[in-house]
């Protein structure tokens, strides 16, 4: 398993949006991927509450738990966590930081941003000094020299950066509201395109080996063909749901938040069917079809 940690000095760059959205690429490429909500906000604890999809699984959790709570993924067979974390550098993202094999650190290509780069990587340096970290330009505006110029500005600062950046879409801010990611609420979409890159870069960065989509993914065509990706997903399907200790049960994960254990949320216990009667708000992803989501039945996998 692979851990990648989104951190960064200042609230509202981008670090849910990222790191949902490397999360959700990460299924799309057939892999098994889980976020950990450290941001007492719970924003993409919110987020897995809106999801239809089972993947990823998002579970809060404390710093202090987060060591164990990467060991038991790790033990369930999940190939990627991705680790959310609170503005400022304090406990969390310390934590994350040092539990993680690539830092990730969204920055607007504005100057209030920019600024806080330097402490958030100065401090990454500090407390995790054989980490690597890239920044990821996120929020980049169509047209204008803010990309370029903030590219310079972070050279000359000396921090890495990403090359594959995220556009200021709208397709971010609506997905976000339907508990989706942009590839699936838009796959043909620039958001799609975008996240997919990005994707494509952190995977290498955290030195995580692509998943069963891979190919399709470095083709440079991620997002704009459903079919072909659903395939592979039942290829997936089939491996995790042989597997006696890996992640067969989508029961699992949840349980992971509260003891390590498989202990089901009694919300989730029967299954998506008896959510929906519950009135449960599902937000649907556009493109997600209905084999990939029949898959995620608990009462099939349980
Ligand atoms: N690339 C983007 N395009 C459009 N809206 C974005 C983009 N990235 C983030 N946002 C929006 O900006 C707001 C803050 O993003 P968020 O990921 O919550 O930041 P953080 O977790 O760092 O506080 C959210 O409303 C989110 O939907
Ligand atoms: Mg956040």
């Amino acid at each position: 398993m692979r851990t990648v940690s989104v951190v960064a000095q200042k609230g509202g760059t981008g670090k849910t949006t990222l790191c949902l959205a490397v999360a959700c690429a990460a299924v799309r490429d057939g892999l098994a991927a889980v976020v950990v909500d450290l941001d007492p906000q719970a924003t993409a604890a919110s987020w897995g509450d809106r999801r239809d999809a089972e993947l990823p699984v998002v579970v809060p959790a404390q710093p202090p738990r987060l060591a164990r709570v990467l060991d038991a993924a790790a033990a369930q067979g999940v190939d990627l966590a991705v680790v959310d974390t609170a503005p400022r550098i304090e406990q969390g993202a310390i934590a994350a930081a040092r539990a993680a094999d690539l830092v990730l650190v969204p920055c607007r290509p504005a100057v209030y941003d920019l600024e806080t780069v330097a402490a958030t990587v100065d401090t990454i340096r500090a407390v995790a000094p054989d980490t690597s970290f890239l920044c990821v330009l996120n929020g980049v505006p169509p047209r204008g020299p803010r990309q370029p110029q903030a590219r310079r500005l972070l050279a000359d600062m000396g921090v890495p950066v990403c090359v594959a950046s995220l556009g200021l879409r709208a397709a971010v801010d609506y997905a976000a509201a339907a508990g989706a990611s942009a590839q699936e609420y838009e796959p043909r979409g620039k958001a799609a395109a975008e996240v997919a890159a990005v994707y494509d870069a952190a995977r290498q960065a955290a030195g995580l080996s692509p998943g069963p989509a891979g190919d399709f993914h470095a083709s440079g065509k991620a997002g704009l063909s459903t079919p072909r990706h659903d395939d592979r997903s039942i290829s997936r399907e089939g491996r995790l749901s042989t597997s006696p200790e890996g992640y067969s049960s989508t029961g699992r994960l949840p349980g992971l938040s509260a003891t390590g254990k498989a202990e089901l949320p009694a919300s989730r216990r029967g299954g998506k069917s008896t959510r929906r009667k519950a009135g449960k708000s599902t937000g649907r992803p556009a493109d997600v079809p209905a084999r990939r989501r029949t898959r995620f039945d608990a009462g099939q996998v349980r």
